[in-house]
């Protein structure tokens, strides 16, 4: 097994500046310590994060941010109009849902340009009226009794994708 030293040698000595190339955008988040869990995956993927500023979220931020520098953070603002912005920008909106429509995260191919994975809210998903921007649904298979994932291991997974790394 590789050391904490060995292993802090292999990573980069900052963190990644902002390439406007992959955000996670968990735009209705519910539970601080899910912010923090994405955001360490954000940091391992080269990926930025997109969150609203609701009262809570910096500190909760701040609370889950194990990281040794600072993470590329976007404040949103109202999510639905900073969605629509990147949408106005070229980005491509992906969202992470569980929909009919949905394509399998083992057909999602990695990233090809500039952009945004939208995460739905703790207990009822992303809003009907965010579902008409998204260029795309990915939906994370599942063979187990729950109904859903945890909604920063369904980010992960899906950033991991997206970032060509898995
Ligand atoms: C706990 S789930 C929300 C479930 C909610 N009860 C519903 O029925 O819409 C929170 C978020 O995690 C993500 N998620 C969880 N499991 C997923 C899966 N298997 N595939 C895709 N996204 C998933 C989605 O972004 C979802 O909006």
């Amino acid at each position: 097994m590789r050391s904490r030293g060995e292993l802090r040698g292999l990573r980069r000595p900052r963190g990644h500046g902002c390439w406007d190339h992959l955000y996670a955008a968990p735009l209705w988040p519910l539970h601080g310590a899910n912010l923090g869990t994405l955001l360490r995956t954000c940091d391992a993927v080269g990926a930025c994060m997109a969150v609203p500023r609701f009262p809570w979220v910096p500190e909760a931020l701040a609370r889950g941010n194990t990281l040794r520098r600072p993470l590329c953070l976007h404040w949103t603002g109202d999510p639905l109009g900073w969605l629509e912005r990147q949408r106005e920008r070229g980005l491509h909106i992906v969202g992470v849902e569980l929909a009919e429509e949905a394509v399998r995260l083992a057909d999602l191919p990695a990233a090809r340009r500039p952009t945004v994975m939208v995460l739905g809210h703790e207990q009822s998903g992303i809003p009907p009226e965010a579902l008409d921007l998204l260029d795309e649904v990915v939906e994370i298979p599942m063979v187990g009794s729950g109904a859903s994932l945890n909604v920063a291991v369904a980010g992960s997974l899906v950033l991991y994708r997206l970032a060509g790394l898995i």
